[in-house]
């Protein structure tokens, strides 16, 4: 922790560059805290297990001492006028208090329950989150059938799951018959009746509301009464995918994040019509996959995205500005302990879906500071969407 402090406060080009970058995101993250978005635990767990951070923002102002946060953005402030960069009335107060975001021990929250038995697991969709979010269950004992649109994407499903688990294999996690064991679990299915009988739905297709909406529909057709509905959407409307169907208290958010089988954050997202038993099933389900559920309300961005993008597209910004290159920009980061360099990351994700989030947030906050970057654009005009085209910030 004293290692990441010192990154953020060295007076060098890599202490400045994690001071721009990372102030503003930890203004953010006080703001939402501040709104009562979400609690403290739940930001925090929100960047650590979604992103693999080493910690969470509000720690790390804790951490750095909240008035070193609130001097830092006012000389931003000073710099650029962006109303983002005035220091948050939360952070303020902490400041001027002494006080502190995050406490030791539990936040008080009483470990959740299974209030709907579920067994089986269907999966719609066949791309990455589909596949991964196929594994996550499978691993952890649950039928799951798997739902697309030919052949050919049903066994781009197996290939990935087979992969991933033909690399735990040759590590000695796993051996060949538990392996065996995993993949036996797992059915695909090229009609969408053959949900008909299982116990909660995953969907994981398009990010498009319009044939989210018809999925919706169907599932309400198909699905067995009691089943919930659960979809992994990072920007649409949740309560939108709800009123699709006859049971909007059965729908839910189930955010995972990517690599599905390795994140461990879901982000469990209800609306005013979410049944509270739904709800607490649901996390009770995450845990028992492995993953750490955080609750927030529907609206953009949930807490990691909302924090996430406009931070790395505040590093393209940066770059943009010729203040530092990418691969500057990135090392700097890395040795504040993130995992990954923001241009990697965008790589990662997909320039496309980083574009759409952005906007998305854009659309719903209106905050022109941050509109999307012109290279952020261009890149996806261009093409070059990341890892999955084999160029996008940098060249696989
Ligand atoms: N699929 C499955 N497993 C994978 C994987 C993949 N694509 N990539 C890596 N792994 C596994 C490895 O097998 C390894 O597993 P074990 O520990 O069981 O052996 C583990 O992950 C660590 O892998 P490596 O040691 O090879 O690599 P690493 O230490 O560099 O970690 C990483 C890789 C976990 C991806 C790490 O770089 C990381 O945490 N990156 C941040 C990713 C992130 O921020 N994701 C969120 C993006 S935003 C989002 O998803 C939301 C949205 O709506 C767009």
């Amino acid at each position: 922790m004293a290692e990441i402090v010192d990154r953020i406060t060295a007076d060098d080009e890599g202490g400045r560059i994690a001071r721009t970058l990372l102030f503003p995101y930890l203004n953010h993250a006080a703001t939402m805290y501040g709104d009562g978005y979400a609690t403290a635990a739940d930001i925090d767990a929100g960047m650590r297990f979604g992103c693999g951070y080493p910690i969470g923002p509000l720690a790390l102002v804790d951490a750095l001492g909240a008035k070193t946060v609130v001097d830092g953005l006012n000389e931003q402030f000073a710099q650029t006028g962006d109303p983002l960069h005035q220091p948050a009335p939360a952070l303020v107060e902490v400041a001027d208090s002494g006080a502190a975001f995050t406490g030791e021990g539990a936040d008080g929250t009483p470990v959740p329950t299974v209030k709907r038995p579920v067994s089986s697991v269907g999966v719609v969709g066949t791309g990455t989150m589909a596949s991964g979010i196929a594994q996550v269950f499978a691993q952890a004992g649950y039928d799951v059938v798997y739902v697309g649109r030919s052949q050919e994407k049903l066994d781009g499903v197996v290939g990935y799951v087979t992969k991933n688990l033909d690399r735990a294999v040759a590590k000695g996690k796993l051996d060949e018959a538990g392996k065996d064991a995993v993949l036996a679990r797992l059915t695909g299915a090229t009609e969408r009746e053959a949900l008909a009988d299982v116990d909660l739905v995953v969907e994981a297709i398009a990010e498009d509301l319009d044939i989210k909406l018809e999925l919706f529909r169907d599932l309400d057709r198909i699905c067995k009464p009691g089943a919930i509905l659960a979809t992994t959407t990072s920007s649409l409307s949740i309560r939108a995918c709800a009123d699709a169907t006859a049971r909007p208290a059965d729908v839910i958010g189930m955010h995972f994040f990517n690599p599905a089988p390795v994140m461990k954050l879901v982000e469990v997202v209800t609306t005013e019509a979410t049944d509270p038993d739904v709800d607490e099933t649901v996390r009770a389900l995450c845990l028992a996959t492995g993953k750490h559920p955080v609750s927030c309300g529907d609206r953009a961005g949930f807490i990691v995205n909302a924090l996430l993008f406009p931070y790395l597209n505040d590093a393209i910004k940066l770059q943009e500005s010729g203040a530092a290159s990418m691969e500057t920009i990135d090392t700097a980061m890395k040795e504040t302990k993130l995992p990954m360099g923001p241009f990697e990351l965008l790589d990662v994700v997909g320039n496309d879906v980083s574009l759409a989030i952005q906007e998305t947030l854009v659309g719903a906050f209106g905050h022109e500071g941050w509109q999307p970057a012109e290279s952020l654009k261009q890149v996806v005009a261009e093409g070059r969407l990341g890892r999955k085209t084999k160029a996008g910030f940098h060249t696989y």
